[in-house]
Parts: C-alpha cells; structure tokens; sequence
C-alpha cells in the first residue's frame, strides 16, 4: 500500500481483513438498542457513506438517517432537523458537514479516519502550486481538508465533478484541479478542458489493475463493469458505467446484466445487494491479494468506523469536529457552489 497510509492504520487494516471481525448477535443487538436510544435523547441523525461497516449502514437506514454518497451526505446534514449530525466516513467529510451546518454539533466516531488524497494535498504546497497559475480556477475533490476548500473557487464530488468542469469549460476557463490524479484524468479526458493536475491518488482505486480485469472479464464474459472515476484511466477504458458510488448503484439496477464486477471499496456490496437480490456482485482484482494483501478494495480508513466507537462517541460526546471561523467562512463559499450547482 502507498506508503502514505501509517503503519499502526496500515496494520489495524490488515487485521480487520484478515480476521473478518463479526459482531455476536446479543453484541450487536445491545449495541444497537443503546446508540438508538442516545440518538433519541440528543437529537441525533446518523449519516455514513457506503465503505463503511454494513452495520453501521444498517442503523442507519433503521433510525432514518442517511446512508450515501460524498455529496448527499454533505447536502443531508443541512436540511435534517437534527441538531447532532454523527458521521460515520473520513474526516473531510464530518469537516464538510460541520463547515455547511455552523449551527449543529458534528461528531465522527474517530478522528483518526482520513484519506490518501487529502493527506496528499498539504495546503502549503498546493497553496505554492496554485500560484504558479493565477489565471486558473481552482477545483478540488471534496476529499481535500478545510483549508484546501478554502482556498479554492469550486468544491465538486464525482458525482458532479464532470459536470462542473464542462460548465467551467464553456465559460472558457481554464482549470487547477486537485487531488486525484485519475479522476482529473478521466474528466480532462471527457471534456478536452484546459486543466493542469495535481499528482495524487487513492490508496484503494489506484490498486485496481487493467490486466487483472481484463483476465475477469474473461472468466465472466457475460458481466458488467462499473468503475469508480478514482480508478486508473486503463481500468476506466474497460467500465460499462463510470460514476460516483451513488451513479454505480443505480447503474447495476438500471443496467441490463445479471452479474457485475465493481471496481471501488467493497463497502458498497451492502448497498449493491440490497437492492439487486437477484444479481451477482464480484469485486475487481486489485495489485495484492491474500497475504500480500494491500487494501484489498477497502479503504483503510473507512474501515475505521465501528459501532462500538460510534456508541463511544455518543456516550462521551466526545470527537467533535470544530473548523476554525474563518477558514469555515471561506470554505463554506466553495462548498455552496458545490451543493447548489
Ligand atoms: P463518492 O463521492 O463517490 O461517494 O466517493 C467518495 C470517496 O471517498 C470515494 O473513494
Ligand atoms: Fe479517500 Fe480512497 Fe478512502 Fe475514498 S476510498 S476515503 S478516496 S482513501
């Protein structure tokens, strides 16, 4: 794995692969009841991505929260009338929903959770990068942390970042785009846009190899391909649908297969049998498996989230997300454009 990911994380990683950690029933059962009836008391909403724990995911379709993408979860925390949002995904976003709802408590399960593109965006150097291009809009991935949203003109997720681009792209702009270098990539390649990118990537889409699919696709000729844009560009040639996590679920309804192999974090099965029963989900090869297991189609981070830290978290209202004032303020300039666009 990119030697980005430290080692204790790296580590805790590998065990929860390897050990595949299951909750006993009265375990969960109990954990389940006790963070229902702290949500209840604090007012509290759950809002996680699809990487994270099934379980997780689970409660909170079960206490009406919201399980999705970057973007809805981002958009979910403003119009819930909670006012204790518990986001259960990576740092950038329990930052986003404590910068887009000032007024709410924001906690998050661990502060440990982050991610590779936004540890691969430090802000002084991004901050020197942009100044070699005065005349660019700046547009970054909301994977980046408050002060890189601070900074830039636009804030987009890949459920909108192409369209953005085109829109910026009609308006003859030219473009900064950071951090992932893959999906930058795929929309410069898309639009034909005037864009210079910043070199970073994804610790679990950059693992995604084009021989290994393709020897897939092989062994199941009759199966779709749906691919996350964060994924190489090599991988992406070979997708039936490319798309955020949300536009990869509603591909394996819409499209017309019976099996499908899915390049992104396997966090996403879940979801993906949930609502396809009858279909078949296989993950994408990746660069290591077994014991030289590498993120093995999960992310590190997001593997951090459990719902025992989560009951922790509530218990203790501990883990708060807090973004200094004026850094918020400009944030939240970039950050509207995003959920308004
Ligand atoms: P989505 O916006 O597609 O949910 O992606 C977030 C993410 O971190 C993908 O790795
Ligand atoms: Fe970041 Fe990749 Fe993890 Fe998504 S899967 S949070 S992009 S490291």
């Amino acid at each position: 794995m990119n030697e980005i990911v430290p080692g204790h994380i790296l580590k805790r990683h590998q065990d929860n692969i390897l050990i595949k950690k299951k909750y006993d029933p009265d375990t969960l059962k109990n954990l389940k009841k006790s963070i229902k009836k702290l949500l209840d008391e604090k007012n509290g909403v759950l809002i996680s991505h699809y990487y994270v724990d099934e379980e997780i995911q689970k409660l909170t379709e079960e206490t009406n929260g919201c399980v999705s993408d970057s973007l809805q979860m981002a958009k979910f925390g403003q119009t819930t009338d909670a006012n204790l949002l518990v986001v259960s995904g990576v740092k950038f976003m329990g930052e986003t929903s404590k910068i887009l709802s000032p007024e709410k408590t924001v906690l998050m399960p661990t502060l440990e959770a982050t991610c590779s593109l936004d540890l691969g965006c430090p802000i002084e150097d991004f901050k020197d990068f942009c100044d070699q291009y005065p005349d660019r809009e700046i547009v970054v991935y909301a994977n980046t942390s408050a002060e890189v949203k601070a900074l830039a003109d636009w804030v987009v997720t890949s459920s909108i970042a192409l369209e953005v681009v085109e829109y910026l792209d009609s308006q003859n702009k030219k473009i900064i785009w950071a951090p992932d270098k893959h999906l930058g990539k795929y929309i410069q390649t898309k639009t034909n846009a005037d864009m210079v990118l910043w070199d970073s990537s994804c610790v679990v889409h950059d693992e995604f190899k084009f021989q290994g699919l393709q020897k897939m696709k092989a062994l199941h000729p009759d199966a779709g391909v749906l691919v996350h844009p964060e994924s190489p560009m090599d991988v992406i040639n070979l997708a039936d649908a490319v798309g955020s996590t949300s536009q990869i679920i509603k591909a394996a309804k819409e499209l017309n297969y019976e099996k499908f192999i899915v390049a992104t974090d396997k966090g996403i099965f879940y979801q993906l049998q949930k609502e396809n029963p009858n279909k078949e989900f296989f993950e994408a090869p990746t660069a290591g498996n077994g014991a030289q297991c590498k993120s093995c189609s999960q992310c590190p981070w997001m593997g951090l989230n459990s719902l025992e830290n989560l009951e922790r978290t509530l218990i203790d209202m501990k883990n708060l997300i807090e973004v200094p004032n004026q850094i918020a303020l400009e944030a939240q300039r970039s950050l509207n454009r995003m959920t308004s666009f």
